[in-house]
């Protein structure tokens, strides 16, 4: 093998600290680790939807996440017998009296007259007030997402239904066995007048911003709405409460109660700024949504319900939630179209497919043709011409341009479904879909590889399966080249689901390399993996409270936050890297010499008989060349706390001698970000000069770098 004897030294042109350095050494000896990147003969194409994001309703993505509300509970069916979230203010409980109390939804067990305060069949629940004496200050208080974010010189757009009244007696149809006297005394109404509104810290004592309505006579719910405004002394903070609160006395009512800051773009109904910036910011080409568990529910009746999460939020009841709380709705389908139109990303939308997760599954037929006609109106609604009726209604929510629509996935993990009903139901939904929609793509949940015995074998094999990988940052390195050995002839696959799992509530630097090991391995396979997206997306981070649970529910997740601020993993910023520097053509490469460590041995092994520590590589590799600029991005990981050299030979074709780096990298594995320390790991770049075409390169200690070359195009 020809090589330099010696070749020049690099020029760190100061980004950098001195650990990012990237060196160039003569090589030592026959043992050194190569890798050979071929620039005569193009590889295959890149996909061109390789990276995108994946999304559900958990660890309170959405409500107390990426959806900007910050009321929770707003329309009181959290809990039917409990105003979770919200609580009395009484500023002085000698000079006034006052109780709170949930009206619920029809239920046997309310009184008849409480049954006549729904707005509509959506919001039939309501907060209700009792003001009997009024010497000083009563109201009602939410306390937010794990706190109200107050910030300066920020306006929110607050709003609520309200009305007044005095307490009657129970009204009686004659002849009823109705009902038991309401428990509320005989108070005069004197509810009309102003309504005063803050945002205030959660012990009363300061103000952030204040308003007034004016409250007129009706018997009938009225919507109110004004504008908050912080001023320019406002520390931030999230030890704050949203109040609505009066001095006079009489029975209020509220209902649909919202607050919301600034919105991403300014959209209405819209999005937390910092979140949506975040997802932008790693140029995602795809999202793929409802879920995961949420599109399937704990029940068949909780089955994403993608049509009363449209419209006007009056009409959006909210629904049972897959990860233990209710979901508001108020991030709909059109909401999750708008998401991916911010991110210039097509949706992957999966449709329900009749199987949920306590087992129940709908047989193919007869019985499942209602939800698959549910899954057409939803693709209607999605790509349909302003002339489908459900096109239509997508114009009348505000959107008239149809989304571009490529790929259906047909229900979520039906690997699950241990009945074997699977197969008829994909092949019932592709069917129809694809009759209607000829140019449709029709994903199976359950993939080849993963569940042989239960693969879809009716009618023509689907195009695409979905793999899903949750493994720690060993199996990550051990199963790093899989794809190098799937047939080419084969379906193409989408990894939809995938991460290293290790940090909790985010991933930390081990996890991070776990990822981009397992993404080179991807990205060198990118003929065959037409997609794939990292699970799951988000996390709040707020513990539990004396009022609140526990906000997430799955560790190692990718994005953190609370009511206030937000941050990235270590593996948030690898997806962001390897999304943002991709070429469109995989560069054919050789390694020789990887060096290897053992893995230790679990409990899997010892039951597959294996005794002797499997060996695993150290070092991974992928390389891609954008064919319009002539830059090569080369992706190295160094998963050791040793530095590592590498010889790179890039064979063929004219080289710039200036290039460009970027390193993530850390001290040990478990470093990570928090959000208290949101920055610990975070990517460096730096400029070097005098790369040839044969080069040494030391990986700094548990590191992912990415070059940027520039070739002659
Ligand atoms: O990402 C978390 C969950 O993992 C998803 O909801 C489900 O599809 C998978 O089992």
């Amino acid at each position: 093998m020809k090589r330099n004897s010696f070749q020049t030294s690099i020029l760190n042109l100061g980004f950098g600290l001195l650990g990012l350095i990237f060196f160039i050494l003569p090589n030592v000896n026959a043992q050194t680790t190569k890798l050979t990147l071929d620039l005569t003969s193009p590889g295959a194409n890149v996909s061109p939807m390789l990276y995108g994001l994946m999304t559900e309703e958990i660890n309170h993505s959405y409500d107390g996440g990426l959806y900007a509300e910050l009321i929770r509970n707003r329309i009181f069916k959290d809990n039917p017998t409990k105003a979770e979230a919200w609580s009395l203010v009484q500023d002085d409980s000698n000079s006034s009296k006052a109780t709170m109390k949930i009206i619920a939804a029809i239920q046997d067990n309310v009184p008849f007259d409480e049954r006549r305060h729904a707005i509509n069949g959506a919001l039939q629940s309501c907060l209700r007030l009792t003001v009997e004496k009024a010497g000083s200050r009563v109201g009602i208080a939410n306390e937010g997402y794990w706190g109200i974010p107050v910030k300066p010189n920020t306006t929110y757009r607050a709003s609520f239904y309200i009305k007044g009244t005095a307490s009657i007696q129970p009204f009686r149809r004659p002849g009823s066995q109705q009902p038991p006297t309401p428990d509320v005394p005989v108070i005069e109404d004197n509810t009309a007048g102003p309504i005063t509104v803050t945002i205030e810290s959660n012990d009363g004592k300061t103000i952030y911003a204040s308003g007034t309505i004016d409250l007129v006579k009706s018997t009938f719910w009225k919507k109110y709405e004004l504008a908050l405004t912080t001023s320019a002394a406002v520390k931030s903070t999230t030890d704050a409460r949203f109040v609505i609160s009066t001095t006079r006395t009489g029975l209020y009512y509220f209902n649909l109660v919202s607050l919301f800051p600034p919105t991403y773009k300014n959209q209405s109904n819209g999005f937390r700024q910092d979140l949506m910036q975040m997802l932008v910011d790693m140029k995602p080409k795809f999202l793929r949504f409802p879920g995961g568990n949420y599109l399937e529910g704990p029940l068949i009746t909780d089955a994403f319900p993608w049509k009363t999460t449209l419209g006007p939020l009056e009409n959006r009841p909210g629904h049972r939630g897959s990860w233990g709380y209710r979901a508001s709705d108020g991030l709909g389908l059109l909401e999750f179209l708008m998401w991916c139109e911010n991110m210039s990303a097509e949706p992957v939308l999966g449709v329900y497919a009749g199987y949920s997760l306590n087992g129940d599954h709908v047989d193919s037929g007869m019985l499942l043709k209602p939800y698959l006609d549910d899954a057409l109106d939803e693709i209607e609604y999605v790509m349909g011409d302003v002339k489908t009726y459900w096109g239509a209604k997508r114009a009348a929510d505000g959107h008239p341009a149809p989304f571009k629509l490529t790929y259906i996935e047909i229900g979520n993990e039906d690997w699950f479904d241990r009945s074997g009903s699977y197969n008829g139901r994909f092949t019932q939904f592709r069917e129809a879909i694809e009759k209607k929609y000829p140019k449709l793509i029709c994903i199976s949940t359950i993939a080849d590889a993963q569940y042989p015995t239960q693969k879809v074998t009716t009618g023509k094999k689907p195009a695409v399966l979905d793999e899903h990988y949750y493994r720690n940052s060993w199996s990550m390195w051990e199963n790093a080249s899989q794809y190098d050995k799937y047939d080419r002839n084969g379906p193409k696959i989408f990894v939809g689901e995938w991460a290293t799992r290790e940090g909790a509530p985010t991933t930390n630097l081990n996890a991070a390399l776990g990822d981009a090991a397992w993404m080179t391995g991807m990205e060198r396979n990118s003929d065959l993996i037409i997609m794939s997206c990292y699970a799951p997306l988000f996390v709040n981070v707020n513990t539990a409270t004396a009022t609140a649970p526990k906000a997430w529910q799955w560790d190692s997740d990718l994005i953190g936050y609370n009511a206030l601020t937000s941050y990235g993993s270590p593996s948030y910023y690898v997806q962001k890297l390897f999304g943002s520097y991709l070429g469109n053509r995989i560069v054919p490469m050789t390694a020789e010499n990887i060096p290897t460590q053992p893995r230790p041995l679990t409990r899997r092994d010892s039951t597959d008989g294996i005794t002797t520590p499997p060996l695993v590589p150290t070092v991974f590799y992928s390389a891609t060349k954008d064919e319009k600029t002539g830059v090569i991005y080369l992706k190295v990981v160094n998963t050791t706390g040793k530095q590592q050299a590498v010889e790179i030979r890039l064979k063929g074709g004219k080289i710039s001698a200036d290039a460009t780096m970027i390193v993530i990298k850390g001290d040990k594995p478990d470093d990570t970000n928090t959000i208290i320390e949101p920055e610990k790991v975070m990517p460096v770049t730096s400029k070097i000069k005098g790369v040839v075409s044969t080069f040494t390169r030391t990986l700094d200690p548990y590191s992912v770098s990415i070059l940027q070359i520039q070739t002659g195009k």
